[in-house]
């Protein structure tokens, strides 16, 4: 297979390969025709260290058929492999489909356990060491560099093991998210809510839901304001998980805690996305993963 769009790359490398072998060849050819300058001693007349004289003798036999025998397995391989240019080889081998054979083996060696796992239930393979054992590692290959190597995440990526959920805790909805993936949207709120006051009331109105600190003057004059909000967020701003919209009221914050970021978030909106992996995983592997992560949030640790 060659990148290049004409030829002339391949028959430009081609020929320096077969130039370079013929030249081996003649190499050798010509070291043996060559006749050296000998005095009648059969030495060369080249003197080191006083008395080190150097002989003119033919190449040793071993040496010469080891010469001959590399450049017969050049020519070999060549025909063989892919090495000539853009030429693919009498075997058809290729990196490519080397490494599809390895993935092919390790597939079928893995089948009768995947084939076990996917006939347990999430509770059953939580507990079964052997399946959480890859599922630890397949979350630490695919998922830790976004929502940390402890599933608890960051500003942004949602902490895994806290039974606090966008878009539903159970191994199905789960499963859902990490096969197709999962777009959280709100759009920019302050024309919808008004002035930069109003903005700031509901801002406290909504720490008032969480029962955090906030100004409870503001929060009274905000709670009107509310509304707008209340079509994803819920009246009582306990979220719904059909669109990813979070529960205001549990004082968990997936995009900064007070005030400033809470206008901050009316203000300029927020899409936030979880990339799907079905094109990644298989979906035995996202069973696996979605009863680790199932897991994580039912051994109670991670609660807040
Ligand atoms: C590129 C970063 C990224 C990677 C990689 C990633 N995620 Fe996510 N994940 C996110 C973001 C961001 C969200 C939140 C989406 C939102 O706010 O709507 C999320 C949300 C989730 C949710 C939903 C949480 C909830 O509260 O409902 C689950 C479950 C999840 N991810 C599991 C995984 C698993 C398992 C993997 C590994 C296969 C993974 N994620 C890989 C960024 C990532
Ligand atoms: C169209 C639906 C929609 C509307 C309307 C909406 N939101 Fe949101 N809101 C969301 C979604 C979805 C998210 C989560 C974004 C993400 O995926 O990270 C969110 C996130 C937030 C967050 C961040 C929560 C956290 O855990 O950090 C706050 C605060 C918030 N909204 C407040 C409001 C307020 C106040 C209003 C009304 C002025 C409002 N939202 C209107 C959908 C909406």
């Amino acid at each position: 297979m060659s990148d290049f769009t004409s030829n002339f790359w391949s028959g430009y490398v081609a020929i320096i390969t077969i130039v370079s072998i013929l030249a081996c060849l003649l190499l050798l050819w010509f070291s043996g025709k060559a006749k050296a300058m000998t005095a009648n001693d059969n030495t060369t007349g080249h003197v080191w260290d006083g008395d080190l004289r150097e002989m003119n003798n033919p190449l040793p036999r071993w040496w010469v058929w080891l010469f001959i025998l590399t450049i017969i397995f050049a020519g070999v391989y060549l025909a063989l492999y892919p090495g000539l240019g853009s030429s693919t080889g009498t075997l058809g081998w290729t990196s490519l489909g080397e490494h599809q054979a390895e993935l092919d083996k390790a597939q079928k060696e893995l089948a009768p356990l995947y084939a076990k796992f996917s006939a347990m239930k999430p509770d059953e393979l939580s507990k079964d060491a052997n399946a959480m054992g890859i599922g630890e590692r397949l979350f630490m290959n695919n998922c830790s560099q976004c929502h940390g190597s402890d599933a608890r995440g960051s500003k942004g990526f949602p902490n895994l093991t806290d039974g606090d959920w966008l878009y539903g805790g159970t191994p199905e909805k789960i499963t859902e998210t990490i096969t197709a993936g999962r777009i959280g949207n709100m759009p920019p709120m302050a024309a919808a809510v008004g002035s930069s006051d109003d903005v700031k009331n509901v801002a406290n109105y909504v720490l008032s839901l969480s029962g955090s600190p906030h100004d409870s003057l503001r929060a009274s004059l905000g709670k009107a304001k509310f509304g707008a909000c209340a079509a994803c967020h819920g009246i009582d701003g306990k979220g719904n998980p059909a669109l990813g919209a979070p529960n205001l009221t549990d004082d968990i914050w997936l995009h900064g805690w007070g005030e400033g970021a809470i206008v901050s978030m009316i203000n300029n909106g927020k899409v936030n996305q979880m990339p799907a992996q079905a094109d990644k995983l298989s979906a035995a592997q996202i069973q696996v993963l979605a009863s680790y992560v199932w897991g994580l949030s039912q051994s109670g640790t991670g609660r807040k």
